[in-house]
């Protein structure tokens, strides 16, 4: 038995007229303490699901028809649900990827951080909201004092992001499971949502598991990598193995997908014949923009 997470022969299926169809084949991988693991793929191979299916946030028809989730000692797929909410929170945070999906629009957010802890049996009292507030400040919300007393739609994007990373550390779980926590976001605050949970990652003994379809950000922030592929985890490994020797032809064309391309003669030839981009943004007006908020 291995401490953090271990997944085994993961088969989940949705439940369709003319019988189920899968979408996920049995997959199997684990996340050790402290490591940070990326899951990527292409859109509909399955990452979502994954996720889904351990945090057992999976929605009917939506089903995990084999396979074992272990969470230190724990088979999760034979829990309660009542246990799991319990363990769901306290012992793994999660991230979705639309923020405002995860807050209350009719509760201030002080409010939504006592029901957090007195769900979990914690007791909502100045000292866990301090503890709150702390955490808004740790993930970059400026004026933490003044945001824990408004409401979600007060918030931008960016700030809404922050706040629910840190309601999914507020109860300080050892494993944190993130869902592309950060598509939403332009470039920028992308970079300082995923610096933020790093640093609020690393050295605390947490593990991490994010799916991105970035591989700039797999490459800058995890140690481990699982390449998804049409509801198969085809390759797994090393970041620094997977990115320099990928064993799979899929790994193969994800990487080249992303090369850039002044690095491909072909892109940059097509480039030029298409002429100026409006893709291609100045950098003064990219600083401008993101400065302001
Ligand atoms: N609610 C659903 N009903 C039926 N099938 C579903 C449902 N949700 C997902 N699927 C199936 O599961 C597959 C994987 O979906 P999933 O959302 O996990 O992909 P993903 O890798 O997260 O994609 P994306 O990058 O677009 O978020 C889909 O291709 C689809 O066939
Ligand atoms: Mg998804």
């Amino acid at each position: 038995m291995t401490a953090g997470l271990e997944v085994r022969g993961l088969v989940t299926e949705f439940a369709a007229r003319g019988g189920a169809v899968r979408a996920l084949h049995g997959i199997s991988f684990d996340v050790g303490e402290t490591e940070i693991v990326g899951i990527v793929g292409e859109s509909g191979s399955g990452k979502s699901t994954v996720v889904r299916s351990i945090t057992r946030l999976l929605v009917p028809p939506g089903r995990v028809a084999e396979g074992s989730v272990v969470f230190d000692g724990r088979a999760l797929l034979d829990l309660p649900e009542r246990r799991m909410r319990e363990l769901r929170g306290r012992d793994i945070g999660f991230v979705a990827q639309n923020p405002f999906s995860a807050l209350n629009p009719v509760l201030r957010l002080e409010k939504q951080f006592a029901n957090i802890a007195k769900a979990h049996g914690v007791r909502a009292d100045a000292a866990s909201r301090e503890r709150a507030v702390a955490l808004l400040e740790a993930t970059g919300v400026n004026e933490p004092e003044r945001v824990i007393r408004g409401y979600a739609h007060e918030l931008s994007g960016g700030m809404a992001q922050r706040v629910v990373i840190a309601m999914a550390l507020y109860l300080n779980p050892r494993l944190v499971i993130a869902d592309e926590p950060t598509t939403a976001l332009d470039l920028t605050v992308q970079r300082q949502v995923l610096d933020t949970l790093r640093k609020l990652t690393s050295g605390s003994g947490r593990s991490m598991l994010i799916v991105t379809h970035d591989l700039g950000v797999v490459a800058e922030y995890c140690d481990r990598v699982l390449v998804m592929y049409r509801g198969n985890l085809v390759e797994q490994g090393a970041v620094s193995r997977v990115f320099t020797a990928p064993e799979h032809p899929y790994t193969a064309s994800l990487l080249r997908s992303v090369a850039r391309p002044a690095e491909s003669p072909n892109a940059a030839e097509a480039a030029r014949a298409a002429g100026p981009s409006d893709r291609v943004q100045p950098v003064e007006a990219a600083m401008s923009e993101t400065g302001g908020a």
